[in-house]
């Protein structure tokens, strides 16, 4: 397909909503605020944005300039990259490509639950009791049946296109996503037991920073600004040349950034109200119970507690989770999708249909092997992939990319680029030091 039929953003504050919402997910709603909770408040809170600036940010800078010169999918974007290692280039290529497919395979069965959550508190408001059991209760058919619809959701935004699809649902759903946030953490304020989430949240223990939390710190702010797996880079290679790409990067991390700490602010007093109303939030030994239960056990228990206030609160609170979900889950099929259509010379609509097609097989092999796969692919995914590749990328834009072609790219919108202090910094950082955190991310 020839480069100008290519799809495009229309507006800065389309991609800005697209990439954010790629960004904004689960990670930010459930992840941040329950490694937060369980690694020292917010001491947590700080080493996290911390990494957000040294790391999270210069990379989410180079993921996007790759893609934003190769105006092309990941594969073709790589090879004009590093001209001299073409096979190399198409490995990586694929092997991103693969990854944001199996990333989509775990998160459409999690976000499948949040649809199920969202239809259970719907099917209670309207006294359906049983079927409410029913789609909130775990067990292979419902899994199964939750993450067909949610991919089908998924399927039918990007089957519609970069303009038409990923970007108008974007700009429709974000908005949306910050209003309910916002009304959220109003109404849990007024609950009683709300401060002392908020005390645990905003004093810091210092004594908890060790090496494990800068990691966990570290590989947080990685999954959460999509990074790695070559999303970035596809809605990159979607962007006109004349936008500063330092500077939406920064618009897009602080959006991200944000909201993780709206939803701290949200759930870490939400627990605190649920242990006010009796619901149990700390294990026998006095540690947080684990993450995977806080978002379908201990919110749920505490809604349940509120009456029928607590069900509306409910459905408000996870239409807002599958926002979140369906606007990262659009920019994982986007990947492969990218690819074949340029690689392959296929219609949009046919490589949108088997490819999620195979994404869900692969997604419904995992709910029939719930136990041996959903953690092996996430930890494959998010502990080796996302890093792996990521340190690829910064080699890529430090070491094999001409500085001059770096810097003639970011110009293109951003003319006094060689002015600022951001040229100063980031080549340098991109060359050194994003390696070597990233190499000790991965080897811890
Ligand atoms: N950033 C998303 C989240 O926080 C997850 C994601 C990872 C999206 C990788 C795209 C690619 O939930």
């Amino acid at each position: 397909m020839a480069s100008n039929s290519r799809g495009q953003f229309s507006s800065k504050f389309g991609f800005i909503m697209a990439a954010a919402g790629s960004a904004v997910g689960l990670g930010n709603i459930w992840g941040f605020p329950t490694q937060t909770a369980s690694n020292g408040g917010a001491a947590f809170l700080f080493v996290y944005l911390a990494m957000v600036c040294v790391l999270a940010y210069p990379m989410l800078v180079a993921e996007l300039t790759i893609g934003r010169y190769g105006q092309s999918n990941p594969i073709q974007s790589l090879k004009k990259v590093w001209p001299k290692g073409k096979v190399g280039a198409v490995i990586l290529g694929i092997t991103a490509m693969t990854v944001a497919s199996l990333i989509l395979s775990f998160y459409a069965i999690v976000a499948g639950w949040l649809v199920g959550a969202f239809a259970g508190s719907g099917l209670e408001i309207l006294g359906m009791d049983a079927a409410a059991e029913w789609v909130t209760s775990f067990g292979d058919s419902r899994n199964l049946l939750l993450m067909v619809i949610f991919m089908a959701m998924t399927a039918h935004v990007v089957k519609n296109g970069v303009h038409d699809g990923i970007e108008a649902w974007s700009s429709r759903l974000m908005p949306i996503l910050f209003i309910l946030f916002g009304v959220l953490i109003l109404y849990i304020f007024t609950q009683e037991g709300a401060m002392e989430g908020l005390e645990m949240y905003l004093i810091p223990d210092f004594s908890m920073i060790t090496p494990k939390l800068l990691v966990s710190a570290m590989g947080q702010s990685f999954f959460s600004l999509s990074l790695g797996c070559a999303t970035i880079m596809v809605y990159g290679s979607y962007l006109s040349k004349n936008v500063n790409l330092p500077k939406t990067a920064m618009q897009v991390a602080m959006v991200d950034t944000a909201v993780a700490i709206g939803a701290g602010l949200l759930i870490l007093p939400a627990m605190f109200v649920a242990k006010h109303n009796g619901v149990e939030i700390f294990s026998a030994t006095g540690e947080l119970l684990s993450s995977d239960t806080l978002v379908f056990t201990v919110l749920p228990a505490m809604f349940h507690t509120m009456g029928t206030m607590g069900t509306v609160v409910s459905l408000v609170f996870f239409l807002l989770m599958m926002i979140a979900a369906l606007t990262s889950s659009i920019s994982m099929l986007e990947v492969p999708v990218a690819c074949a259509i340029e690689e392959l010379n296929q219609k949009r609509t046919t490589a949108v249909i088997w490819i999620a097609g195979v994404i869900t097989a692969i997604s419904a092999i995992i709910v029939f092997n719930f136990g041996a796969l959903f953690g092996l692919v996430i930890k494959v995914t998010t502990v080796y992939g996302q890093p792996l590749l990521g340190l690829c990328w910064a080699l890529f834009v430090g070491w094999l990319w001409s500085r001059d072609k770096v810097l003639q790219e970011i110009k293109q919108g951003y003319p006094e680029l060689e002015k600022g202090l951001f040229w100063k910094i980031w080549p340098w950082y991109v060359r050194v030091v994003c390696p070597i955190l990233m190499l000790m991310v991965f080897f811890a």
